[in-house]
Formats: structure tokens, C-alpha cells, sequence
């Protein structure tokens, strides 16, 4: 991961004052010279220096950051990446770049997406899983993979090179995805096959919900 240095903490600040809440704090250098007094304020002075060190985010200035968008810790995203508005990240995610991804989507840790992933709107994506874009690495031909409106992506899942994810759509925890998801079914397994309905998906939730 590459150090934030302040010139881009600044930039970040200015493209989504939200980022600002997860830049760690430290104290200014006015303050130390006036604490500048015995053990304590040595303690105080390499407290603060590790602090100066710690890297929280890495947001690319070139990246387009929409409107009450939340990263949490520890995560990246890249060059000319678009996330639009309300879009949820959670820690220790790797967005790189050309990527975009819709509204109100909301991806959990440790996911990653590769560049020229395309997600779509109200997406969800479930921890750890794994985007690709390079179907014979190493090789300088890449595709990208899209995830439309409405998809669930469960835990641990791995997207193929090329793949489209249908509307609505759910993948089940730790499927690998060789193929197109047709929209509003639910695949699971390694290759993912078709398991059930959307609509069967939507019940179950209900049922689940609804249960004491
Ligand atoms: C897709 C999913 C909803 C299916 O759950 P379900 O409909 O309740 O499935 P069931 O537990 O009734 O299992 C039905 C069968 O499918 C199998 N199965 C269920 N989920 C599976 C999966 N992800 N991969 C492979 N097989 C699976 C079960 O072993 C069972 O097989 P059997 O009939 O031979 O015994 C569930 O696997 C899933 O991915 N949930 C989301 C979890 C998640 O990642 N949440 C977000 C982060 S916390």
C-alpha cells in the first residue's frame, strides 16, 4: 500500500469531506515546542511521530469520489475510478483503476476489484471476494467484469475475466464464476450453477426475517 503524503491527504479532504474523518490525528509541531519539557512530553513526541506514520487510506486524486460516500480503514482506490454517491467501502478494500461503481452500493473488507470492473447500482458485495481482469496472466490483454444493478455477491466468491453478473442476481459464498449469471437467479458452487430463483432468494429472506 503507498504512503499518504500530505499533499494527497489534502486533495482528498477537498474531493470528500468525509475522507477526513479517517485521517488519523496528530498533534501540531506549535503544540510540541510549547510541551517541549521533560520525559512526558519525549513520550508525547515519538507517539506523535508513529502517528505522522500511519497510512489510513489511499484515495487517488484522480479518482471521483461522489457525495456521502464512507471508507473505512486501511483501503485503496485508484486512478479515474468513479464511485458514486452513498456507496459504502469497507476496510482493507483494493478499488484500482477505471473502475466504477453505481450508488448506494456497499462492499464489504477485504474485497478486491481489479481494474475496468464495472459495478453497477445497490450492489452488494460480501467479504473477501475477488474480481479478476486478466483471464492468461501474465498478459497485457485484460476484460473486465460486470456486476449489474441489484447483484448480491456472497463471501469469499471469485468473478472469471469477462463475466457479467445479471440484475438482481445472487452469487452464494466461495462460488467460483466461470460463466454469465442470468439476471434474477441465484448460483452457487465451483463452476457456479444455477441453484434456485431470485424470487425463491427473496422468500427465504422473508421466511428468515419473519422467524423467531
Ligand atoms: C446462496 C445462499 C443464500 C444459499 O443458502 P440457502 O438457500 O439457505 O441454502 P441451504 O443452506 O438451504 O442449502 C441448500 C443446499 O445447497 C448447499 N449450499 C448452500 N449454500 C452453498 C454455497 N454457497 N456453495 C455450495 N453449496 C451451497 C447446501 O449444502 C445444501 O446442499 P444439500 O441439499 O446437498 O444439503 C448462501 O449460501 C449464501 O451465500 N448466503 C450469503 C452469506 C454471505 O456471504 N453473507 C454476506 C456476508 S456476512
Amino acid at each position: 500500500m503507498k504512503v499518504k503524503n500530505k499533499r494527497e491527504i489534502k486533495h482528498s479532504k477537498k474531493i470528500n469531506p468525509n475522507i477526513k474523518k479517517v485521517v488519523s490525528k496528530s498533534v501540531s509541531d506549535k503544540k510540541l515546542r510549547i510541551k517541549d519539557k521533560g520525559k512526558k512530553t519525549i513520550k508525547q513526541k515519538k507517539k506523535n511521530e508513529r502517528n505522522n506514520n500511519l497510512v489510513t487510506n489511499y484515495i487517488s486524486s484522480k479518482a471521483k469520489i461522489g457525495n456521502n460516500v464512507k471508507i473505512w480503514h486501511f483501503t485503496y482506490v485508484g486512478d479515474n475510478s468513479i464511485i458514486g454517491d452513498n456507496v459504502m467501502i469497507g476496510s482493507l478494500v483494493h478499488i484500482d483503476y477505471n473502475v466504477k461503481i453505481g450508488e448506494n452500493t456497499r462492499i464489504e473488507g477485504s474485497v478486491y476489484i481489479p481494474p475496468l470492473t464495472t459495478i453497477g447500482k445497490n450492489v452488494f458485495i460480501g467479504p473477501g471476494a475477488t474480481f479478476t481482469n486478466d483471464p492468461y496472466p501474465m498478459s497485457p490483454k485484460m476484460i473486465g467484469t460486470i456486476v449489474q444493478d441489484g447483484a448480491i455477491i456472497a463471501a469469499r466468491s471469485v468473478i472469471k475475466p469477462g463475466v457479467t453478473i445479471g440484475k438482481n442476481a445472487v452469487v452464494g459464498m466461495g462460488s467460483i464464476v466461470t460463466k454469465d449469471v442470468p439476471e434474477e437467479t441465484v448460483v452457487i458452487g465451483h463452476p457456479a450453477r444455477i441453484a434456485y430463483s431470485k424470487k425463491e432468494y427473496d422468500m427465504k429472506k422473508l421466511k428468515w426475517e419473519s422467524d423467531n
